[in-house]
């Protein structure tokens, strides 16, 4: 089933204990219930100003470490049964990664219904989109800081806006060839590239784009652009929301944003979303890199998801949650997902 149906499906079960009465019974019946969020090499050809990148001890001590090519085999061996989808690409820059045709044939094989990747784009050129489509990849999210270049190439450090331009056009000519290859825009925003977005159909409406997420700006780590405040912009928003409704609506295209950026920023730099609420998140969430994947007691090397979920009482674990309180799976919540970027 599409990625964003089951996602609807998820937000609109309001109801915590139904969730977990069902992903306990497809954990029982070892089907399908993981994301796998991957990132197969740590580090990053840009230094987009608000991203950690432009931390130089963070990346040097934390981003390092690329997967082997013979790591992904196993790796697929290991979890790939129980995934609903694979994105590649969370917290770094996938493309970077020499193998990435042969984690999407491996991710095909196993059946994953879902296959993304998401990127700066600013290494592809017209053959590699072709290689990923033909390999079966069925998204590509293409991350944007600015709809002009002179905001692009400010905010995301080191990129090219040309180079951008022309992976757009390269992806929509290979729709035309493999059309259940998606196209998907990132547009991370603050408070200084925010009224560009009222030109963005001027921009980039010749390209066949099928989803647009705007993104807040969100604090995920120490950066050089450092204004996380969308104060000033709250106003305005919902009128530059409705252009880029009206512009998504007259192309087709799926329009994922806040209704309001309004937050209390003593308390988050998070604007709730309805995704924020979701409890099975860190049941399903499962993150994978050089350095860490899944669970702390968890390695793909010696174990598969399924012997894991038997050692650890993991469906038990599943069964409790359907019968405890929204408040105690609440703490639960905080405590994860510190380590990723969301990209849903
Ligand atoms: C950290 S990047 C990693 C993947 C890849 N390098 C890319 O940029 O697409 C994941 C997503 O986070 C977005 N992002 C970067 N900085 C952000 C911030 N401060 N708040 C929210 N999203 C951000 C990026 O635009 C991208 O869509
Ligand atoms: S947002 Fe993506 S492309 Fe930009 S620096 Fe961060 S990881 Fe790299």
């Amino acid at each position: 089933m599409d990625n964003y149906k089951l996602l609807k499906i998820n937000q609109s079960i309001k109801s915590h204990r139904i969730k977990f009465l069902g992903l306990w019974l497809l954990s029982v019946l070892n089907k399908r219930y993981i994301a796998i969020h991957m990132d197969p090499v740590l580090a990053c050809n840009l230094r987009c100003k608000m991203c950690y990148f432009t931390d130089d001890e963070f990346v040097r001590k934390t981003m390092k470490g690329m997967f082997k090519q013979e790591d992904l085999e196993p790796i697929a061996n290991a979890a790939f049964k129980n995934a609903l989808k694979l994105q590649i690409g969370c917290g770094a820059e996938p493309t970077l990664f020499k193998h990435n045709v042969q984690l999407i044939e491996l991710a095909k094989q196993h059946g994953i219904p879902y296959i993304s990747m998401v990127t700066n784009g600013n290494l592809l050129n017209d053959e590699d989109v072709a290689a990923f489509a033909n390999a079966g990849l069925n998204e590509i999210i293409m991350s944007l800081h600015g709809v002009y270049k002179e905001s692009y190439e400010d905010l995301m450090d080191k990129g090219n806006y040309e180079k951008f331009h022309a992976v757009l056009k390269a992806i929509t000519e290979q729709k035309k060839h493999t059309p259940n290859l998606r196209l998907r825009i990132n547009y991370t925003f603050n408070k200084d590239n925010f009224y560009e977005l009222a030109d963005f159909f001027k921009v980039y409406g010749d390209y066949a784009i099928d989803i647009i997420q705007l993104r807040p700006i969100d604090k995920i780590g120490e950066t050089t652009y450092n204004d996380f405040s969308l104060k000033s912009i709250e106003n305005d928003y919902p009128e530059v929301l409705k252009t880029m409704k009206q512009g998504a609506a007259e192309r087709n295209i799926m329009l994922l944003s806040p209704e309001s950026v309004i937050r209390n920023e003593e308390e988050s730099l998070k604007v709730k979303t309805s995704n924020d609420s979701s409890f099975i998140k860190p049941f399903t969430y499962f993150y994978i890199s050089p350095k860490y994947s899944w669970k702390d007691d968890y390695d793909w090397r010696t174990e598969t998801l399924g012997q894991w979920q038997k050692r650890t009482g993991w469906n038990m674990q599943l069964l409790r949650n359907a019968f405890r309180s929204r408040k105690s799976l609440e703490d639960v919540n905080r405590n994860m997902l510190n380590y990723s970027v969301d990209i849903n």
